[in-house]
């Protein structure tokens, strides 16, 4: 089991979904967490059900004053930053002539520049604590092309070149940067999805990943179990991204 005693992590879009179970699970392992997100009274209520492990500040990651007063509470209430858990998002899904430039451009300012910004605003805190761990939440829309996903596939292929390209700056200063890719997570991001067994045929483990799938790769990122890793980018998938896993049979005779 992943050990996070003495860590202190700020996860971005935590009030509901993967960063919320992101921040359950953090504070089962000994984290201190400070959840942010636009959502605010979501936010709230999840941070005072972990009690004093946890505080919620609202926080658009789109506004660098935003960046500055949650890392603040980091520092200030729990005395450090050594994780940050870039997580927010937004998600369209629409053909690319009907995607107008502004919404290519609003999805590539959260999606991408929220995650520049943090990135540079925990570099100061992280170094003052001895080194850190950047997780950047991708996608499978980050590794392949996706239809009708130009602007969320841009934003996502574009945090995982801007998690290498970090990686490469920041290792000498203790700081690990890596990307995840999840694949179909049931969230409110995409409300369509069922759980349960038999719930995505066409995956090789046949069924929707859950949040805490995804929480507890996020989870062994964020610790010292890994690290020596940094530039990496991990599928958690169910298999997705390992290849076709039903093959049209058109050569069939
Ligand atoms: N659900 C999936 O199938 C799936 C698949 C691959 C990747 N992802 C990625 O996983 C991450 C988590 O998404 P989720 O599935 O939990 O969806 P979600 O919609 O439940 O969570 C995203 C959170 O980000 C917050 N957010 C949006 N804009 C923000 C902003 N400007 N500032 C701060 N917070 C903001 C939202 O309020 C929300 O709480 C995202 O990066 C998403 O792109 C999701």
């Amino acid at each position: 089991m992943v050990d996070l005693e003495g860590k202190v992590a700020l996860i971005t879009g935590g009030a509901r979904g993967q960063g919320a179970a992101e921040a359950r699970l953090f504070v089962a392992r000994g984290a201190k967490v400070v959840i942010t997100d636009v959502l605010t009274d979501e936010g709230r209520a999840l941070a005072e059900s972990l009690g004093g492990a946890a505080r919620f500040v609202r926080h658009d990651v789109t506004d660098d004053d935003d960046w500055n007063a949650a890392i603040a509470v980091a520092l200030g209430e729990f005395g450090g930053l050594h994780a940050l858990v870039n997580n927010a998002a937004i998600y369209t899904r629409k053909p690319l002539v009907d995607t107008e430039p502004e919404e290519f451009d609003r999805i590539l300012r959260v999606n991408l520049t929220g995650a520049f910004r943090g990135i540079r605003a925990a570099v100061t805190p992280m170094v003052q604590a001895g080194g850190g761990s950047i997780v950047n939440i991708s996608s499978q829309a980050g590794l392949e092309g996706l239809r009708s996903h130009s602007a969320y596939g841009s934003s996502k292929w574009g945090l995982r070149g801007l998690t290498k390209m970090a990686a490469m700056e920041l290792g000498p200063q203790g700081i690990r940067v890596n990307s995840v890719h999840p694949g179909p997570i049931a969230t409110p991001m995409i409300p369509q999805l069922t759980t349960g067994p038999g719930s995505y045929p066409t995956l090789p483990l046949q069924r929707t990943g859950l949040p805490e799938d995804v929480a507890e790769l996020v989870a062994f990122l964020a610790s010292d179990a890994a690290a020596y890793i940094t530039g990496a980018e991990v599928s958690v998938d169910g298999g997705l991204s390992a290849g076709k896993f039903f093959v049209p049979n058109v050569i069939e005779s």
